[in-house]
């Protein structure tokens, strides 16, 4: 295994089954470490910059308990702090080459994968990605932690119903794409179920097909509900745009964009309520990455119930991005 020391992390893909595992391992550890209240002040002295051009309630708070909690120290850092992003204030490459002299790793959301990977180039300390419109690897690493935590330590042969909810909020394909190449990398089985014009991305379905066949998962498309959960053991709902659309800005996605417009009542019956989980086997766990436009995607019923683990989902943020952090900026 290579050492984690001074990578990036830009999608899942950079990372090998055992690397992945590795990371569980530690993300339990540190987990455990936290519960009994032991300190585990790997980073003492380090800073992490963390850059959001959109907002963030998980994903920021994570990076930056995480970076309390391993005895270093985040800055938030959003268009109303930097100069970049103001009107020809300050070009990007100025900020990134001035940030990497004071700081040991960048996590950054930004607004497209280009930023992202211009900003990867740029930089001499680690960058994360804290969620682009092409991936979100940090939210996938903690479904899977969720996933193994409720499914007797492993993931390997469990069947994912992985679900499109209807959602004004427009958000990116960034966490299905993560979860196709995660699913071929683990072996668990994944049949995402979205309206036809939202099939994911044909490059990471071909990437997770050409995997899958080396760990037994199997990844299917599906385009109704029923066909998805009828042997899940968990639903993971999630919305999604393409990432065109999704640069274009919230105004102009289903709320503005003509596409949207005429196809907004029939994408408005993929909503996931009881009903639609009570297809799925009884012992099945409901899973969603939040924020969830409650009403709209699913309804409260699925989101309060017993068997959903919506908040285990988002502990575990907190427990795999301090792993990512310890191993990467050590
Ligand atoms: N799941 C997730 O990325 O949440 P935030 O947008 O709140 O960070």
């Amino acid at each position: 295994m290579r050492t984690f020391k001074g990578r990036n992390l830009l999608g899942i893909n950079e990372l090998t089954r055992d690397e992945v595992l590795f990371l569980l391992d530690t993300a339990d550890d540190l987990k455990r470490a936290r519960k009994m209240g032991q300190p585990h002040e790997y980073l003492r002295g380090k800073s992490l910059a963390g850059i959001f051009a959109t907002q963030s309630t998980r994903t920021s708070c994570s990076f930056e308990t995480a970076m309390t909690n391993l005895g270093g120290h985040m800055m938030w850092l959003d268009k109303d702090r930097i100069w970049s992003g103001s009107a020809g204030a300050e070009n990007w490459h100025d900020t990134i080459m001035t940030l990497t002299r004071y700081v040991d790793g960048i996590a950054y959301r930004p607004v497209t994968r280009e930023l992202l990977e211009e900003t990867e180039r740029l930089s001499t300390v680690p960058v994360i990605n804290a969620s682009c419109p092409v991936e979100h690897p940090t939210q996938a690493l903690a479904d899977v932690m969720t996933m193994r935590e409720h499914g007797g330590g492993s993931v390997k042969g469990a069947k994912v119903a992985f679900l499109w909810g209807y959602n004004e909020l427009n958000p990116p394909a960034g966490l299905t794409n993560s979860t196709l190449v995660m699913a071929a990398k683990m072996g668990f089985d994944v049949t995402i179920a979205c309206p036809r014009d939202m099939d994911p991305d044909p490059r990471y379905i071909q990437w997770a097909n050409e995997e899958a066949p080396q760990t037994g998962a199997r990844i299917n498309i599906v385009h109704s509900y029923e066909e998805a959960t009828k042997d899940a053991d968990f639903i993971n709902i999630y919305s999604w745009v393409s990432p065109e659309i999704f640069a274009e800005g919230p105004e102009t996605g289903y709320r503005g964009n003509p596409k949207f417009a005429a196809y907004k009542e029939t994408l408005k019956n993929w909503i996931v309520t009881k009903a639609v989980v009570d297809t799925a086997p009884k012992q099945v766990k409901v899973m969603h990455c939040l924020p969830a436009s409650r009403g709209e995607e699913v309804s409260d019923e699925v989101l309060d119930a017993p068997n959903s683990i919506i908040f285990d989902e988002a502990e575990n943020r907190l427990h795999t991005i301090k792993a990512l952090l310890a191993l990467l900026l050590q």
